[in-house]
């Protein structure tokens, strides 16, 4: 689901208490809350400068090493040019050459030319670039390239196996859970997160997880039959004659 999908922490309320204070942002990140939204917002601050290693992100590679500005206040900072990313993904170790403040997205579609994941809104409102972080479906373009070092990377290209396609991009075939096609991509990757979750889900827990996944032209019943039946269900009352 994409209103709490990773990095962003949504229950950070950042907005709702601006007053809190770097010490609670420390003390939620040592107690192993992730990358936090503060977190995200301090990093795309730091980044107009030289982009900031986020709490808790790692060593990238030789290169990278080579490439840091500088330390303050215990900060790393890298860039503003290219340094060099290692990522896992789809079960690949690949390195790219790029500006720190690179959205995974860009980095995935540009520099790795995997351009089935989509990036409509590029602001964390529609879902259509979801991948997959460590089997947990996130916005890619809301997340830096650097912050998925470490982590394995599934993209809609690495779901398919031996030229066969995952059983969930076969039921939106069969189903013709698309029309233009551009939320397809975003829409799969939840929907087999959460069968990887959840073998069984209801039609409900099927609208659950794709409650941040818009599809501007409305193919959700297809969407709710296609994951069913990968499910092990028979198609749901309500979306007979869809
Ligand atoms: S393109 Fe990433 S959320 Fe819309
Ligand atoms: S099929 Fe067009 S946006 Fe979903």
């Amino acid at each position: 689901m994409s209103g709490s999908k990773l990095p962003i922490d949504q229950s950070d309320p950042l907005s709702a208490n601006p007053q809190r204070s770097d010490v609670d942002h420390a003390a939620e990140t040592k107690a192993g809350k992730g990358i936090t939204r503060r977190g995200f917002l301090k990093g795309a601050g730091v980044a107009a400068a030289g982009t900031a290693l986020l709490e808790g992100a790692q060593v990238f590679s030789r290169e990278a090493v080579a490439a840091t500005r500088g330390e303050h206040n215990g900060v790393k900072e890298y860039g503003p040019g290219p340094i060099a990313v290692t990522l896992h993904v789809n079960g690949k170790e690949q390195t790219v050459h790029i500006e720190p403040r690179t959205t995974l997205a860009d980095a995935l579609r540009v520099d790795m030319a995997l351009t089935g994941t989509k990036v409509v809104c590029d602001r964390g409102a529609c879902s259509a670039c979801t991948v997959l972080l460590d089997n947990m479906p996130i916005n890619s373009c809301m997340t830096l390239a650097m912050d998925a070092v470490g982590h394995r990377v599934t993209t809609i290209e690495g779901l398919a196996k031996n030229g066969e396609m995952h059983p969930m991009q076969a039921a939106f075939v069969k189903h013709d859970a698309l029309q233009c096609g551009f939320c397809t991509p975003g829409m799969v990757m939840t929907c087999s997160a959460l069968l990887g979750k959840n073998p069984k889900p209801t039609e409900e827990d099927v609208r659950y997880a794709i409650a941040g996944n818009l599809c501007r032209c409305g193919t959700y019943p297809k969407i709710f039959a296609a994951a069913q039946e990968v499910a092990g269900a028979s198609t749901p009352e309500s979306t007979r004659n869809a």
